[in-house]
Parts: C-alpha cells; structure tokens; sequence
C-alpha cells in the first residue's frame, strides 16, 4: 500500500515540486491550499487549509483521515515571508506572521500525532530555512520563526522517542518560488530612518530568492529523507555558501560574523 503524505501548502512553489516528485514515486500525495477551487487540475488532490485557524486544521485532517484512514507523512511547509525594519513592522504583522510560521505548523503536528501514535508509525518534515540560523537584517522575524520552528523540531522528536514518530526540519537556503512576491513588506514610515539601508536590501533579497536554486532539488532531498530509517534531526538544502554562512555562525566570533552579514547586505 502506498504512503499518505500530507503536504501543507502544496498549491505552489517546494510544496508543489515535493507533492509532484513524491506523486511521480508513487506516493499517495494530498496538497493544501487556502483556496483549493483555484487548484482543479493538478498532480495531486488539493484540500482546503489555513494553519491559522485551529477548525480549518481539524477539518482538513478529519477529511484526510475520512479519504485514507492514515497519515504516513506530514510536510509543515507551508509559511509566509516578511520582511521590514524591526522597529517599523507593526506588532500585529509580527504575530500574523508567528500564526503562519510557527504556531500553524504546531497545530498541524498536534492534529496528526493522534493517528501516527496508534500506527505507530509517522513522520514529520518542518520547513525552515537557513535564515533561521542567524538573525538577518530587515528579515528578523522570519528569522525568528523558522528559528523557533528547528527548536521546536528538537524538542518533539525527543518527547515522540517511545510512539516511533520520527521528526526533522529542512532548512531550505534560497529556491525560486513566489515566496518573494508573498511576501509582506512593512511600509516605511514617513521620514523614515531606515530608506536607503531597507531599500538595498530588498532588493538583494528578492534578487537571491530569483536567481535561487530548482525546487526539484529540495524535492529529491525529501524523497532521500522518507526512505531514511533513522531521519537526522536538521537538513540543510542549498548553495554552498549559503550552508557554510552557518558553519561560519558557529566558528566566528560573534562580531566578525555580523560584519560579514553586514558586508554581505551592503549595510
Ligand atoms: N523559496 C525559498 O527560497 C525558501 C527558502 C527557505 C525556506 N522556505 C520555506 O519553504 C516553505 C515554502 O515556501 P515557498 O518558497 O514554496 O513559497 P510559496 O511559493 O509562496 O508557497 C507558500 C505556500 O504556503 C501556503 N500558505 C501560506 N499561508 C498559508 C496559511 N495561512 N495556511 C495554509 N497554507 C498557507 C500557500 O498556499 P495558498 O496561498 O494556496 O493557501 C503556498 O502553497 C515556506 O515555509 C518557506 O518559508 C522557502
């Protein structure tokens, strides 16, 4: 019997390119999407799913559950960029972003861990990034939340030793997805200190997100997990630099670091 894999959001960009890579493998694949009357005729099934609405979640599991009485994988992929001056993003912004990022993917685990309990069997694969392992400028809460979401990896996956649920986190480095284009953007206050230094990095930002690497690469890296025994606790996808930025986090003094950052986005 095939394995049900849960990807949430898998209307676009890595959740599609998974959900088409792991279809083509064989897997019984089931996308989300917030408006799913928009994904008719796609590779795999797409249900409704907002993970900032706690009943959304239980109906999309329930309906998951009513189709095929079990749930093998579930991928937390879904999430939302933001970028801005920490000191100009509105607080509520901050929060929504939170909602989606971290506490979304949350109630998604909670939602299946019932079921891969009794199996006695499941898996779990968070969606950070790389940006989560260093504080970036003007991304400081997208940071935050994928951050928030590896730590999150490392506390589950020791409490769901006994129930054989395995759990991991892939933090993707840049992939060419409409992630740049969903992002939100907090706008500058009038006179705004923060112009020229926000602007520039904007720029660069969407520019590396452009120039990023196929999802299909991340897709093969799913694909390589799943057939894993024993799942390492964090994966990092992408390009080398990007993947050394962390080994450099962790050798360098801290103040070298940030001015290499700082170089970095021309600040
Ligand atoms: N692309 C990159 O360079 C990159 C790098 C590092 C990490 N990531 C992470 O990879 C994941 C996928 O991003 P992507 O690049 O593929 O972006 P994307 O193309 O913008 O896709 C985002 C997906 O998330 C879904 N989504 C957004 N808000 C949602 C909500 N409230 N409830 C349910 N689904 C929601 C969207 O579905 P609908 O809009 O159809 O609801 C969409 O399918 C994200 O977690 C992102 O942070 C991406």
């Amino acid at each position: 019997m095939s394995k049900t894999v849960l990807i949430t959001g898998g209307s676009s960009g890595l959740g599609k390119s998974i959900g088409e890579y792991l279809t083509e493998k064989g897997y019984q694949v089931y996308g989300t999407s917030r408006s799913p009357e928009k994904y008719k005729n796609t590779a795999f099934p797409i249900v409704k799913l907002d993970v900032t609405d706690p009943e959304s979640i239980q109906n999309c599991v329930q309906e998951l559950l009513e189709k095929t009485q079990r749930i093998d994988i579930l991928i937390n992929n879904a999430g939302v960029g933001i970028t801005g001056p920490m000191e100009e993003i509105p607080m509520r912004e901050m929060k929504n972003n939170f909602e989606t990022n971290v506490f979304g993917p949350i109630g998604m685990i909670n939602a299946v861990l019932p079921t891969m309990r009794s199996q006695q069997t499941g898996l779990i694969i968070n969606m950070t990034s790389i940006a989560g392992y260093m504080g970036l400028p003007f991304r400081g809460v997208y940071s935050a939340s994928k951050g928030a979401l590896e730590l999150i990896t490392e506390a589950y996956r020791m409490e769901l030793k006994p129930f054989k649920v395995h759990m991991t986190n892939i933090a993707p480095g840049d992939f060419a997805t409409n992630i740049a284009s969903g992002r939100y953007h907090a706008p500058l206050q009038q006179n705004s200190p923060y112009h020229n230094s926000y602007g520039a990095t904007l720029a660069l930002m969407d520019n590396h997100v452009d120039d990023g690497k196929d999802p299909k690469i991340l897709a093969q890296v799913v694909y390589q997990i799943i057939q894993t025994k024993h799942p390492k606790i964090h994966y990092k996808v992408g390009a080398f630099l990007q993947k050394f930025s962390i080994v450099l986090k962790r050798i360098l003094p801290d103040h070298w670091f940030e001015r290499l950052l700082m170089s970095f986005y021309k600040l």
